[in-house]
């Protein structure tokens, strides 16, 4: 039997070859915080995406075992673990799309700005390895608080001189999972038939519902906007209170962000039409970073879309949302500037 290394790399070159001769593309893509709650389930369904040629599996614990385990899964990517800081540029070297789940998550009763002070700094050295080994990249950044660890990073980026707000997207994809599962209960849809845009943060307030602009277009009393707000907005609390102590969404997580990465690998490809709603840098409000739809290309999020008319009940929410997420922009940078 060959050496692991010997199988690997021809697995590699028959793929690179394979893309040479116009076949299907395979693009490199690392996990970071693989061996979490988030991380093992969202490396399995990346294992599985048919766009992944090479899966890099990066932790500070327990790697070998999710990659020995990943790894034999009957699926075209390769499969490659790397565990703790020294291994860490190794595992970012030459990726196209770095997802980042690393990480603490909440427990009941906290709210996702009780873990800025550990993950602020795990997310900051994270983005330094990618600004030198993988400056190219596109980053799909889960670590919350999210409205402040995207500035974060674009603040270590900049300082790297490698910034491209294009490249560096705040994964929002749970709100819109829940909001189309919560609105198509109401409807009585199926979920797939649904298309709720979700705007501003990702945090309580911030996650702000566009029910005006549901599709397909949809009237909704004042009752049940209000249900549907609120239960979007407290969906992580929901999950947070039902683990009750042992973590917060994993599951439903690892779903969407295999949602939103796919996406990013098919913009990446070239694809035409793909549209996703993402926390990025954003001239559409007075805000230097805003979730609204983003079209996906090959450079990241080559388009933001404005917000289009809102409702009454929707324009006081934005003006609640924007306060709160202006004091959650500012303390990510202050972290790395001060
Ligand atoms: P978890 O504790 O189960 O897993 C986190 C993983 O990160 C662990 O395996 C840990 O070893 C690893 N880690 C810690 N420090 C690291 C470092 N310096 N480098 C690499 N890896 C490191 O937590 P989880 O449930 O997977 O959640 C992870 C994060 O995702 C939390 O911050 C959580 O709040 C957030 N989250 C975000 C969303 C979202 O919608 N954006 C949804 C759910 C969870
Ligand atoms: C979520 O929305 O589920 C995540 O942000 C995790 C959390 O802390 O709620």
């Amino acid at each position: 039997r060959p050496p692991n290394s010997q199988t690997e790399e021809s697995c590699v070159l028959k793929r690179a070859d394979c893309r040479a001769k116009g076949g299907p593309p395979g693009f490199k893509v690392a996990i970071l915080g693989a061996a979490g709650g988030i991380g093992q389930p969202l490396a399995m369904l990346m294992k599985m995406n048919p766009l992944v040629s090479v899966l890099h599996l990066y932790d500070v614990v327990n790697t070998p075992g999710v990659t020995a385990d990943i790894g034999h899964m009957d699926t075209g990517a390769v499969v490659r673990g790397f565990l703790g800081q020294p291994q860490l540029e190794n595992a970012l070297t030459g990726m196209d799309l770095v997802i980042i789940p690393a990480g603490v998550p909440r427990k009941p009763g906290m709210t996702r700005d009780d873990l800025f002070n550990i993950n602020a700094g795990i997310v900051r050295t994270l983005c330094e390895g990618i600004a030198k080994c993988c400056p190219n990249a596109i980053v799909n950044l889960i670590s919350n608080p999210v409205n402040s660890t995207v500035p974060i990073a674009a603040e270590v980026f900049k300082k790297a001189g490698t910034y491209d707000p294009k490249r560096l997207l705040g994964v929002t994809m749970l709100d819109v999972v829940r909001a189309n599962t919560f609105v198509a209960e109401v409807l009585g849809l199926h979920p797939k038939e649904v298309d709720v845009p979700v705007v501003g943060g990702h945090a309580g307030v911030t996650i702000l519902p566009l029910l005006s602009q549901v599709k397909p277009p949809s009237s909704f009393t004042p009752e049940e906007t209000e249900y549907l707000t609120k239960r979007i907005q407290d969906g992580g609390t929901e999950v947070v209170q039902a683990k009750a102590g042992a973590g917060s969404a994993t599951l439903s997580m690892a779903y969407a962000a295999v949602k939103f990465a796919d996406a990013c690998l098919r913009g990446l490809r070239g694809d035409a039409g793909v549209v996703e709603c993402a926390f990025v840098a954003s001239e559409v409000t007075e805000l230097p970073f805003f979730a609204t739809k983003v079209r996906l290309g090959r450079r990241g999020a080559e388009e933001v879309y404005q917000l289009g008319p809102l409702n009454e009940y929707e324009r006081v929410g934005l003006e609640r949302a924007k306060k709160e997420l202006a004091e959650s922009i500012q303390k990510g940078v202050s972290f790395i500037r001060k």
